[in-house]
Order: structure tokens, then sequence, then C-alpha cells
């Protein structure tokens, strides 16, 4: 009986393991597939062959390709996040991407693979490479809460990622990228840290709207949360008390004035663009 338990114990930790397993994948439609040897993978072979190289090579480490584009076409979207710097890492992602998507959505025609430093997605719908949509989206939530304060830590969360957002559609050059840190004062944790990310091809607005809808997810997803990130193709976002960023820090928030204690002040935050063009 009680082996038994333990069994079953087992295997429900293992399947949360594999569900929360890195990296994440967000699988097309099922019943939408390819079949072994077909052109639509051979095209996907060309675009694994190419597009992990061109897009390292170019300016905002972004780029989109499509193949075949008469028979069978595959479109496809690759970038490198913002911070990334290093080319052959981030070839060396996308490549990998390829390998593991196409293993972990078998003959699917559509899927998106998220990794830390690069997102791949590829459909065979051309039509998202005209979109400002988040598409193929996925949360990832770091399941322990604040206890101290919660109301002031998710006023200071709030603030912190709607201007690392501003920075990152408004005022970073060619990346659309911006990381960020705040002051918690007096709370459980020093600081929290971010960063928000948009493909380098939209505009200062689309990018906006973009993470403008991805971020009304907060209140539902991350309330009291000391952690989360949504990832989205075109847009993505992450906080966490800890720094988990690679590179400058563009947006400093201070902590509120009075104390994250204080009832809802509005937040006095100076924004510290520090001059850097990203
Ligand atoms: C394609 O999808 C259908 C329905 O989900 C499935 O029965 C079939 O085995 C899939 N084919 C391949 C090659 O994966
Ligand atoms: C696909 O091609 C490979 C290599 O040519 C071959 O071994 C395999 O049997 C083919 N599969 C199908 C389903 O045609
Ligand atoms: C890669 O870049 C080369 C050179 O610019 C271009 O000819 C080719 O079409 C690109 N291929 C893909 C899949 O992006
Ligand atoms: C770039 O990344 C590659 C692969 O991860 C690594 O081997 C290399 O040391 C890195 N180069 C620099 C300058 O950090
Ligand atoms: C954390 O807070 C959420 C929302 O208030 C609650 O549903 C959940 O049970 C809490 N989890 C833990 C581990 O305390
Ligand atoms: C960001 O851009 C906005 C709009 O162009 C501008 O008003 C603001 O001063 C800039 N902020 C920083 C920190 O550079």
């Amino acid at each position: 009986m009680a082996g038994h338990f333990i069994l079953v114990a087992l295997v429900l930790l293992l399947l949360a393991a594999r569900a929360a397993a890195y990296p994440w994948q967000v699988c097309g439609k099922a019943g939408n597939n390819f079949t072994a040897n077909s052109t639509y993978q051979a095209n996907l072979g060309l675009l694994a062959a190419a597009l992990p190289t061109n897009t390292s090579s170019s300016p905002g480490l972004f780029a989109t390709a499509v193949v075949g584009a008469d028979d069978d076409p595959v479109s496809a979207l690759a970038l490198c996040r913002g911070d990334v710097t290093n080319a052959t890492l981030c070839s060396g992602c996308l490549a990998t991407a390829f390998q593991d998507v196409q293993n972990m959505c078998a003959y699917d025609r559509d899927a998106a693979i998220y990794y830390d430093p690069c997102v791949l997605y590829y459909s065979s719908d051309a039509g998202f490479l005209s979109s400002a949509d988040s598409l193929a989206m996925t949360n990832r939530i770091n399941f322990r809460n604040v206890t101290t304060d919660p109301g002031g830590f998710n006023r200071q969360v709030a603030a912190l990622v709607g201007a690392t957002a501003d920075y990152a559609a408004y005022n970073s050059t060619r990346r659309r990228y911006a990381s960020g840190v705040a002051d918690l004062d007096g709370g459980e944790f020093p600081r929290v840290y971010s960063w928000a990310q948009c493909t380098p091809d939209l505009t200062p607005a689309q990018c906006r709207g973009c993470l403008a809808g991805i971020i009304a997810q907060m209140p539902r997803l991350f309330t009291d949360r000391v952690g989360g990130r949504v990832l989205g193709v075109r847009c993505s976002y992450r906080y966490e008390v800890y720094s988990f960023l690679d590179g400058p820090v563009t947006v400093r928030l201070a902590a509120p004035a009075g104390g994250s204690k204080a009832p809802a002040p509005a937040p006095e935050s100076t924004v510290d663009g520090g001059g850097v063009a990203v």
C-alpha cells in the first residue's frame, strides 16, 4: 500500500518535473502535421541550416525567413535576447532550438521553443510575419510567495515591469530590449530584477501594445509570487528577486518614498536610462 503510494507520488513528481523542464515548447494544434520526408520537412531543414547564422550575423540578432515560396512554404522567426552579444552563443542556441523543437513537437507544422538566450517559431501560415501579437505564449511562475507586505511588493514589481516595458519599446534603439532593477524597502528581499523584449521589427507602439497585453496577465498569474515570466514569440518579460541578467541594467527604480509598507503611493520612481541604447 505504502509502496504503491510512493510510486504514484514519484510518477506525479516526474510528470511535474517534465512539464516544467527547460526549454519550453508550445506545439501547434494536434493533427496539423507534416509527414516524414515531405517537402515541408525539407524546407524546415533548409531553415535549420541557414537561419541560426543569418540571425546571429544580423545587427539586431533577429531574422525572419520563408523557405519554399511556391511549394508548402515554412515561415520562421528567430531572435536572440537583447543582452546576448556573443554571436556563437546566439547561433548555437538557435541550432539547438531547431533540433529540440523537432523532437518535442515532432511533425508539427507550427511550433515555438523558448530558451533563456533565444526563441524560435515556425509556421505554415506566413500571416504571423506581419502580426504584432505575442503568439504561442507560455508562462512560468515561481510558486514561492512573498510573505512580508505582499501589496507593496506587487506594486513595486508592476512599476518595474511597466518601466522596463516602456524602455524596451520607446528607448532602446535597435534590439527592443531593456533590463531593470528596483529597490524594495523594508521587505524580505532587497531588490527585484526584470527584463522586457520585443522583436526589433515592431514599432515602439506595437511593442508596447504587445507587452501591455501580456503584462495585463500579471494580477492573475503572479500576485504575491517572487518571480514569473510570460514568453511570447513577439514579446516577453520576466521578473525575479535575484539577478538573472546578463549585461547592463537600463532601468532603475528607487523604493517608493516612505517605504514599501506605506499604502499605495503614486510611484515616486526615478527612471535612470544610464544613456545606454540597446
Ligand atoms: C499527424 O497527426 C495525426 C492526428 O493527430 C496523427 O494520427 C498522425 O500520426 C500524425 N502523423 C505524424 C507523422 O506524426
Ligand atoms: C525517409 O527517408 C529516409 C532516408 O532516405 C528513409 O530511411 C526513410 O525510410 C524515409 N521515411 C519515409 C516515411 O518515407
Ligand atoms: C540567409 O542569408 C542569405 C544571405 O543573405 C540569404 O540568401 C538566405 O536566403 C538566408 N536564408 C535564410 C533561411 O534565412
Ligand atoms: C561565446 O559563446 C561560446 C559558446 O557558448 C563560448 O564557447 C565562447 O567562449 C563565448 N565567447 C565569449 C567571448 O564569451
Ligand atoms: C501563494 O499565494 C497564492 C495566491 O495568494 C495562493 O493561492 C497559494 O496557495 C500560495 N502558495 C503558497 C505556497 O503559499
Ligand atoms: C524614453 O523615451 C521617451 C519618449 O521618446 C522620452 O520622453 C524619455 O525621456 C526617454 N527616457 C529615457 C530614460 O531615456
